[in-house]
């Protein structure tokens, strides 16, 4: 017998009303992918034929944008319930498919419990996938008879009684396309949100005398939903707490884990030290003996074996040599690129620019789209102009330069190997052999002129 088919149909076009958001809640971000990549991923995960995503007129105007999502957009118009939701979608799906839905807003739902769900429908008709938890408050009871599962009713149309039930559902089921369409043509609003609930599918399924199965999560958290911004939080806090562990596990010194986000991935060598308010985005790669220092924030960058990171230091896109000392307060960026043992001090930005090693920018600097030679050092306050208010231009300057401080060079420039210039220097042309570099500037004097209170302005207000 051939294997049935699976499509998958992610429901997120609900208001997401409770978030108070003018974003898509789906779209939220979670441990550094909003809430649907996490969904989708797990969906791609199960190795389904299509994926099924119904969304508002919005969020698949943010999609369309992102090509590389291999879904097929259908439109919920309105926002009738998750029954409609999945009536919408129903018209992409074939009657002998096995169809498996999941909440776009239940992010830890695992491609192992799915797989558990798509085995116990080789025995059933409808499988649904349930939890017991303590507080089952928000969730839809599954209602038995004679331990047959015969409904769900939701929290907000039970009675005393069923709200006491711990059996509570997750919104994940799987059935079979053709059944599927019989059940969601018999549900209607009569309930009182006057929505059409997808749980109302279990009633009519089991009218019909068919086999409900059910299948528990692997963990609770499996069926942790995001519907505020405070449930937002306590499941970042889960992400968290879970990478922290690993990462101390792996041997990173984190010196205070409660204030450190791993907001993406990290591949690290031995001896990595991190101070207090730290966070990593994107895809980091540290080498060994890394010191990263407080309050520091860097995202998608590889940082070489011996470098330190001094406090505050912003750095994205950017690749680190070996023993460089970086910071504090300074912000790389932009596919910068800092060979060996350079040296990034104080108040200094660097972007798009290759820099090679031994070179020195330790105060107050602006140097972008430039390319800078070995042993080069950079005053304190020197800038290239880079910009002449509509394009971007590039400065170079050649190994063993020196730059005395508050230079600016006006891009395009390129200045020779072994060229001094000047400090408070503006150089406007090329240098193009080792040499001296500096202004006219005359140094004027009034004669017998005291700082007395006499003579001294009055400070404006
Ligand atoms: C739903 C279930 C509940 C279950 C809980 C698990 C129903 C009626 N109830 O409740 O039994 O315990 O999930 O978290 O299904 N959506 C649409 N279109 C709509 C309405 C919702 O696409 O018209 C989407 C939402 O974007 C969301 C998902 O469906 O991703 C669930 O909707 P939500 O309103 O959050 O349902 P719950 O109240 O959480
Ligand atoms: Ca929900």
């Amino acid at each position: 017998m051939s294997k049935t088919e699976t499509t998958i149909v992610i429901l997120a076009a609900g208001k997401g009303s409770r978030m108070k958001s003018n974003y898509p809640k789906v779209l939220h971000v979670l441990g550094g992918k909003t809430i649907l990549e996490h969904v989708l991923n797990t969906a791609k995960s199960i190795k389904p034929k299509k994926i099924i995503l119904v969304c508002t007129n919005d969020l698949k105007k943010i999609l369309s944008i992102n090509k590389n999502i291999p879904v097929e957009l259908v439109v919920q118009k309105q926002q009738k319930g998750t029954g409609d939701a999945i009536i919408v979608a129903s018209k992409n799906f074939s009657d002998n498919e096995n169809i498996i839905v999941l909440y776009g807003d239940m992010p830890f739902i695992s491609d192992k419990s799915i797989k558990k769900l798509q085995k116990s429908k080789k025995k059933s008709n409808l499988s649904l996938l349930i939890s017991n938890l303590k507080n089952p408050d928000g969730y839809g009871r599954i209602l038995r008879k004679n331990n047959k599962v015969i409904s769900i009713i939701e929290t907000k149309c039970a009675n005393n009684k069923e709200k006491l039930i711990k059996e509570v559902y997750s919104g994940t089921f799987i059935a079979n396309g053709k059944d599927l369409k019989r059940w969601l043509s018999k549900i209607n609003t009569n309930n009182i949100s006057q929505e059409i609930y997808a749980t109302d599918i279990v009633y009519w399924a089991n009218l019909e005398g068919n086999i409900i199965k059910t299948v528990e999560t692997l963990n609770h958290k499996e069926i942790l939903g995001i519907n505020n911004q405070l449930q937002l939080s306590a499941l970042e806090k889960i992400i968290q707490k879970e990478r922290i562990k690993n990462l101390m596990i792996a041997g990173v010194m984190l010196k205070d884990p409660s204030h450190f986000n791993l907001r993406g991935t990290l591949k690290h060598g031995k001896n990595i030290e991190i101070d207090t308010g730290v966070i990593l985005e994107g895809n980091v790669i540290l080498g060994n003996n890394i010191k990263i220092g407080v309050g520091s924030v860097i995202k998608n960058s590889f940082i070489n074996n011996n470098s330190c990171i001094k406090e505050y230091t912003i750095i994205e896109n950017v690749k680190i040599g070996k023993n460089c000392i970086i910071g504090p307060f300074c912000h790389l960026k932009n596919n910068t690129i800092l060979k060996n043992e350079t040296h990034i001090g104080n108040f200094v930005e660097i972007k798009d620019s290759i820099i090679e090693k031994k070179t020195k920018i330790k105060h107050l600097s602006y140097i972008g789209n430039s390319e800078i030679g070995s042993k080069v050092n950079i005053g304190a306050g020197s800038i290239t102009c880079n910009y002449d208010g509509f394009k971007k231009s590039k400065t170079i300057i050649g190994d063993n330069v020196f730059v005395g401080s508050n230079t600016e060079l006006i891009a395009p420039i390129e200045i020779s190997k072994n060229t001094t210039i000047a400090a408070g220097t503006t150089v406007i042309k090329n240098v193009d052999k080792p040499c001296l570099v500096y202004n006219n500037k005359e140094q004027k004097y009034k004669k017998n002129w005291i700082n007395s209170s006499k003579n001294a302005k009055k400070t404006p207000n």
